[in-house]
């Protein structure tokens, strides 16, 4: 059975055991995090040494607390780990977050194995050890050391990598992609990523999911969360080369497997491997904001020849088709072109193009049962005018009726410099899947093709 995990991300009453005064220390910034966070829960610092903590009432042990907790972040040395566990376990916390580092990670197996039997049959979540905990952008808690706070939004991720988790934060705000959570799972002593990936697939919050993993301790339970899973999940597994795996186990402790294997399980299981973290938020993006596609048959349009061509083999490629027009689209598309050039697929649309015809042309392959989306690309050509294009993708995204009409998605790419990313980053604050590189912008509709075909699967339709 799937843990319960409400109360771990929803918690009433949280205790920081380690808490400091010292602004350096860890237990200080957790304390802090939660304490500046909007939400609303009561607080209890752990030191026997402090009467108070950043304003609040501070606690000598666990046991001094009159009232139930929730959940209790441990941010004490390794070896004083066991024995906060056993007060948690008397004061039956619901959720822990063990924070210390000092285990598996360096070999340390013994001392993981003594918290493993100190919970063995208790009713108990566990989070870590090793991790940085969690932020949950969708309540407003920061359950976690961390400094940073992510844009709020629909994508859950989950990481094995603590610091490579912190920096997805920050990706994240970078490429506009919000998220409901972001958690660090650490060792994985028991809260696993397949328990996570159960609780994301019931939370209204998340409509995507991502994972960076090394490695997962229990095959079979991470396939059938993902193959039960009722949306996208992408998984970045690092950890492929020998000297990676190596890493992989100096790292985490993790046991990185057959590349091949993981590939072939992730697949079945109808998850979407990602190549690494950018395609991952990449892939998210579309996949948040976008239908997914209903078969792989993509239209694609540009005002520059050779941007058409290379989105085309990169479609190509990744397994997608560029199909040729059917006689009405050619001739829709005929009216809209200048007379110097012929519709094709991908159409050229000359390098004045302005919003008209982007547009026109985008509705024109959105109306064909041919095509199940499209791939709209602009090169600052020296005379082109990138917020024509800007101007027309924002219009057709924006346009809900226009999504419940065709039920396609559309993806943007674009090639040039300063003045084009000023406009782009527009486009990226409204949500706009938008990307500075054919290989991305194709991968990203690869991955609405995916989902497209996992949401048949699960339909019964395939
Ligand atoms: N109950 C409550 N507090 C206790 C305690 C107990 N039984 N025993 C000690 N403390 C207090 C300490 O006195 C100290 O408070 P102080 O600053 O007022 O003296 C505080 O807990 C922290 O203990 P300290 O010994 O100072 O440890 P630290 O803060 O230097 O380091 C860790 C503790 C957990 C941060 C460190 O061991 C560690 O693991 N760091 C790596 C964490 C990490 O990177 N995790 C993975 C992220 S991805």
């Amino acid at each position: 059975m799937k843990k319960n995990l409400d109360t771990f991300f929803k918690p009433k009453s949280i205790a920081v055991v380690g808490a400091s005064k010292m602004s350096t220390k860890i237990g200080h910034a957790a304390l802090k995090n939660i304490l500046i966070s909007e939400y609303e829960c009561k607080l209890y610092p752990i030191n026997p040494k402090e009467k108070q903590i950043l304003g609040v009432k501070c606690y000598a042990k666990l046991s001094d607390i009159t009232g139930s907790i929730d959940l209790v972040l441990i941010s004490v040395p390794a070896m004083i780990v066991p024995q906060i566990m056993n007060e948690c376990v008397q004061k039956k916390v619901k959720n822990v977050i063990i924070i210390s580092s000092g285990f598996s990670e360096i070999g340390n197996y013994e001392l993981e194995n003594e918290i493993r039997k100190i919970v063995d049959g208790v009713k108990i979540n566990v989070l870590g050890p090793n991790t940085m905990g969690y932020k949950n952008a969708s309540d407003g808690l920061d359950a976690s050391f961390v400094f940073g706070n992510p844009r709020k939004g629909n994508v859950a991720v989950i990481s094995q990598s603590g610091a490579l988790g912190i920096g997805m934060i920050y990706l994240a705000n970078n490429e506009f992609v919000g998220l409901s959570k972001i958690i660090g799972v650490g060792n994985k002593l028991d809260i696993d990523d397949d328990d996570l990936i159960t609780y994301f697939s019931r939370d209204p919050e998340t409509k995507v999911m991502g994972l960076y993993i090394e490695a997962v301790k229990d095959g079979r339970e991470f396939m059938n969360s993902i193959k039960d899973c009722n949306k996208p999940v992408l998984v970045v597994k690092a950890g492929i080369s020998e000297a990676g795996a190596r890493a992989a186990a100096s790292h985490t402790g993790s046991m990185a497997g057959s590349d091949d294997i993981y590939s072939a399980a992730i697949k079945q299981a109808g998850g979407i491997r990602c190549r690494d973290i950018v395609e991952l938020f990449d892939m998210a993006r579309a996949l948040a904001g976008q239908p997914p596609a209903q078969g792989n048959r993509i239209g694609i349009i540009s005002n520059g020849g050779g941007l058409g061509i290379m989105l085309t083999d990169a479609c190509v490629v990744n397994g997608l088709k560029i199909p040729k027009l059917s006689k009405k689209t050619y001739n829709k598309i005929d009216r809209i072109l200048p007379d110097l050039v012929k519709p094709n697929n991908p159409v050229d649309l000359v390098a004045d193009a302005g919003f008209y015809r982007y547009e026109a042309c985008t509705r024109a392959l959105l109306e064909d049962p041919g095509i199940d989306g499209v791939i709209v690309a602009s090169v600052h050509g020296g005379y082109a005018r990138p917020s024509e294009f800007t101007g027309a993708i924002l219009k057709m995204v924006r346009e809900r009726k226009l999504h419940e009409e065709f039920k396609k998605p559309i993806l943007a790419t674009w090639v040039g410099g300063k003045e084009f990313e000023d406009i782009v980053l527009d486009l990226k604050t409204a949500g706009v899947p938008i990307y500075p590189s054919t290989w991305r912008t194709a991968r990203a509709m690869l991955s609405l093709y995916l989902e497209g075909e996992r949401i048949k699967r699960e339909k019964g339709l395939d």
